[in-house]
């Protein structure tokens, strides 16, 4: 998998460093392409929360700094690795800038998961950084923790703490199905589970579950009247496969049939059925409510 780094530490040569170069030294053994961005020595301005990103230009930052060399590997990686010395109890100030920039894409499209790697002259200092990293990565994102690892004082590049660090980079393995994030549907005693897509609106709409919607039978799908949330129309598509799921237009639609007619249909597929929950579907009655909600662990613990 790709994995993308941002090492918040200004020194090449520092704890951050070693930590960082002996986890990408594990991952790269198992086969991983690493990433490294070191933030400090890029020039990364403050978010301006001009709201372009959100109003002009979709996922578009309207700072033209160095940020906009890790949007696009941002995008295309499968893990992230926040690395920071710890500074009055949290990031390092320019780690901040990179992570509030992050704004702009939102949902990075295929992150899975992600790790944190954190060095501090002190024990006990963790608890902010390990907030911001469970709360905006882990709930917000909707990603698989695979791993806090911290080094205190004496233990920054103690032989101990690398070799651990290697072994953890070295277990790493591709995000399989295992990981991705599964709509549970359920509607009379019918219950299926549709495999969400990376897609901006489909990370959106994780974050609005549980919902109840109703939905009529057209023939080919179950047409049900829905907002439509965040969504990326460069991520939209013409047609559809039998079994997607449709959200745009105001609709969030089970399209369990019709894929030979669909193509001059534009649709934003946020999810697709397997075939025999597909069939399932097909069972219930014309006029159908479903209950929409995140099968674990995806679900966020306020749910
Ligand atoms: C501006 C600044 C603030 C720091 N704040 C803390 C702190 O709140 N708690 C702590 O234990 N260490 C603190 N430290 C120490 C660093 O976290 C520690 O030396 C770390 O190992 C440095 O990592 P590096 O070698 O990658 O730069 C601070 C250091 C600096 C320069």
């Amino acid at each position: 998998m790709k994995i993308i780094v941002l090492n918040g530490s200004p020194r090449p040569e520092g704890n951050t460093a070693a930590m960082i170069r002996a986890y990408r030294t594990g991952a790269e053994k198992a086969g991983h392409s690493v990433t490294v961005f070191d933030v400090c020595r890029m020039d990364i301005r403050g978010c301006l929360a001009c709201e372009y990103c959100h109003t002009k230009a979709f996922r578009t930052c309207v700072r033209q700094d160095d940020m906009q060399k890790i949007y696009p590997v941002l995008d295309e990686a499968d893990m992230i690795v926040l690395a920071s010395p710890i500074y009055y109890h949290g990031f390092s100030g320019q780690l901040q800038c990179a992570i509030n920039r992050i704004y702009a894409p939102g949902y990075p499209k295929k992150l899975k998961k992600a790790a944190l790697l954190l060095s501090s002259g002190d024990h006990g200092v963790y608890d902010g950084a390990i907030f911001a990293y469970q709360n905006s990565f882990i709930e917000y994102l909707h990603l698989e923790d695979m791993g806090i690892f911290t080094a205190a004082g004496s233990e920054n590049q103690s032989e101990e703490l690398l070799t651990r660090l290697t072994a953890a980079g070295a277990a790493l393995t591709d995000p399989d199905d295992h990981n991705v994030a599964r709509l549970v549907i359920t509607a009379d005693d019918v219950t299926v589970r549709a495999k969400l897509n990376g897609t901006t609106a489909a990370r959106d709409l994780m974050n609005r579950l549980p919902m109840t919607v109703t939905g009529f039978d057209s023939g080919i799908d179950y047409c049900c009247e829905c907002a439509d949330g965040a969504l990326d129309e460069s991520e939209m598509q013409d047609g559809w496969k039998n079994g997607d799921i449709n959200l745009s237009g105001g609709y969030f639609a089970i399209l369990y049939g019709g894929e030979e007619q669909s193509a001059s249909y534009r649709q934003m597929i946020v999810a697709h059925l397997p075939e025999d929950e597909n069939r399932m579907i097909q069972t219930l009655p014309k006029e159908s409510v479903f209950e929409i909600s995140l099968e674990e662990p995806y679900r966020r613990r306020d749910t």
